[in-house]
């Protein structure tokens, strides 16, 4: 039985001392029935290792490059993640894709790497409004989803989040009939690569995901979980959307 995965991604927000405050405030945080995830910026990735360790719940980062070490001015490499406590990357994000210009080809390195150094890629896809209302969701979601995975032979230890871009920051969120129907047809994508075992592949939804709508889009037959922004930066709202999670869960 796959467990319901709550990710919270800070994106650039909270200095050290914010980050020892939300921590603080959170834990103790006992949600056995469920995963939960925190993904602060790089800074604050050795505090937070150290308020999270045996407290159940783990540590993952918003980006890293592919290469152990070298001369790539600016990156964090998988060998200095490993170091700091970090479990899940999150990897092609809308944001990396459309700001920092990452492609299919260079998160194709990324996720081979991570799998590489034992991170549990959190492979981000997701379309455009514009994408959306041309009816071209699925060939979008397919072609990211097809271009990070390409020349993974075995069925590799994964997390899909589904984004619509459209949602993300903007309180729209997909109502839990659009995201079904996106979650299904990833589920069939990973079906055809790698047969029913990719079953235990969790794919997340992100995009204005909160206490009020967690509850509906969790329900959701392949909803495994959330990839988490603004809701995942106060204690109090994280902490609520860990809670409903685990009642979930126990269901
Ligand atoms: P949001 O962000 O919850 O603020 O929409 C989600 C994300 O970008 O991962």
């Amino acid at each position: 039985m796959k467990k319901i995965l709550i990710a919270g991604n800070w994106k650039m927000n909270k200095t050290l001392r914010e980050t020892e405050i939300f921590l603080e405030a959170l834990l103790p945080a006992d949600f056995p029935s469920i995963e939960g995830v925190i993904c602060p910026p790089f800074t604050a990735l050795g505090i937070a290792n150290k308020h999270l360790r045996n407290s159940g719940l783990s540590l993952g980062a918003q980006n890293m490059d592919p290469h152990d070490f070298g001369a790539f001015t600016g990156e964090v490499s998988p060998l200095m993640l490993q170091e700091l406590g970090v479990r899940y990357i999150i990897l092609g994000h809308s944001e990396r894709r459309t700001i920092f210009g990452e492609s299919d080809e260079c998160l194709r390195l990324k996720v081979k790497s991570a799998i590489e150094h034992r991170l549990m890629p959190i492979l981000c896809v997701g379309e455009t409004l514009e994408e959306r209302e041309r009816g071209i969701t699925e060939k979008v979601i397919q072609k990211q989803l097809a271009g990070a995975l390409q020349g993974l032979e075995v069925f590799p230890p994964l997390v899909i989040a589904y984004e619509p871009v459209w949602a993300i920051g903007t309180g729209k969120t997909a109502t839990p009939a659009e995201a079904q129907q996106a979650h299904a047809f990833l589920r069939s994508i990973l079906q055809n690569l790698w047969g029913t075992a990719s079953d235990a592949i969790r794919i997340l939804y992100g995009g204005s995901m909160n206490t009020r709508n967690a509850e509906d889009l969790l329900c959701q037959k392949d909803i495994d979980g959330g990839l988490i922004g603004g809701a995942s930066l106060k204690a109090e709202s994280f902490r609520e959307l860990l809670a409903i999670a685990q009642q979930l869960s126990q269901r």
